[in-house]
């Protein structure tokens, strides 16, 4: 991993989140390491329940009990965010780093108009004189692709499609000018059409404003137009990390050599290939490597103790013990 580097924003080092329920305690995310480079698009993919979110919400402070991040670090911009407090937390949040949810309603206040709700985050945040924040939020709502911003200024969230409600969310994210933007499945409730055009969206500010972003998604298709590297999750840990370019023409570890096959049906036969059985219930995880039940290339070793994750070229890393 990149230490003492510049050009990494974050770096997220053997993160451990776990949910305490009745008496199960739930492992959702296991050692989990990456690193966000300034300007970067990294992708977080993996199948639902595979840790995406939980993994998102450790970087945030935003694990709620039950659950509780129980290790690691989460050192970004030279400082370890779970060390700091709920409150110097909150000046994080919204501010150095941004975010974008799934459901832009339920993140949009009803009764709030679009204007008032980008320039409650600017006030929070920068407490600049009234004028200069109309003006700003004016100039966001331009930013995120509205033609008539003082039209949609005085709007409600119910006035506005789906895809107008994430360019709102878009523009509250970029209102700080924050170096690190959190997008977590931003497009999925969207039809095609609309995510192609947030997705084009989201590019281009991306590379005007110079910012980082981790983009989760279960849609490796998404990543693979848009991402630089990317963390495959399974079961709740990270089982390879690889530069896009190189995932998409030979993935590392077996569960993304099945993932591809399913998509493009990589086996060469033109069919599609599902991966047999399903991704284990968490509190009932198989004993070693957590995909052992549904890898092609078992061995008696799988079984055994759980590979750790280690490099094999630059930017590729794999928790697999063909390597
Ligand atoms: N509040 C909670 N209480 C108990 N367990 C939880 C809670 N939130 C998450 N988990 C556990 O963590 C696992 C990972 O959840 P997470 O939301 O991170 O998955 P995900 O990869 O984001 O999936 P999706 O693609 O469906 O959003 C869940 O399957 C569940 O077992
Ligand atoms: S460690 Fe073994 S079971 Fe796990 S992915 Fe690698 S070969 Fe398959
Ligand atoms: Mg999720």
């Amino acid at each position: 991993m990149a230490k003492n580097n510049d050009n990494v924003l974050l770096d997220v080092i053997d993160l451990n989140t776990r949910f305490f329920t009745g008496d199960e305690v739930i492992p959702a995310v296991n050692d989990v390491s990456f690193t966000i480079n300034k300007g970067e698009i990294f992708g977080l993919v993996g199948e639902s329940g595979s840790g995406k979110t939980v993994t998102a919400h450790s970087i945030m402070g935003l694990v709620h009990p039950p659950g509780r991040v129980v290790s690691g670090k989460v050192v970004f911009e030279g400082t370890d965010l779970l060390g700091l407090s709920q409150k110097q937390m909150e000046g994080v949040r919204g501010n150095r780093i941004g975010m974008v949810f799934q459901e832009p309603m339920t993140a949009l206040n009803p009764v709030l108009r679009i204007g008032e709700q980008i320039s409650e985050v600017i006030e929070i945040h920068r407490g600049c004189s009234e004028n200069n924040v109309k003006e700003r939020t004016l100039e966001l709502l331009r930013q995120v692709g509205f033609d008539e911003p003082r039209k949609r200024y005085i709007q409600y969230p119910h006035q506005l499609s789906g895809g107008q409600r994430q360019r709102v969310l878009m523009a509250i994210a970029i209102a700080c000018n924050p170096s690190l933007i959190i997008a977590d499945e931003p497009t999925t409730a969207l039809d095609v059409a609309t995510e192609s055009q947030i997705l084009g969206l989201i590019e281009g500010l991306i590379d005007r404003l110079g910012v980082s972003m981790l983009f989760i998604t279960h849609d490796l298709t998404i990543i693979r137009s848009m991402g630089q590297r990317l963390g495959l999750m399974y079961a709740g840990r990270m089982v390879e990390r690889n530069r896009v370019d190189e995932f998409f023409k030979r993935p590392l570890h077996p569960y993304g050599q099945g993932l591809l096959e399913s998509i493009y049906g990589f086996s060469g036969s033109g069919r599609l290939k599902a991966i047999p059985g399903s991704v284990p219930n968490l509190a009932e995880l198989p004993s070693g490597c957590k995909f052992h039940p549904r890898c092609p290339c078992v061995m008696d070793i799988c079984r055994g103790d759980e590979p750790v994750i280690k490099e094999v070229g630059k930017d590729q890393w794999v928790r697999c013990y063909l390597y």
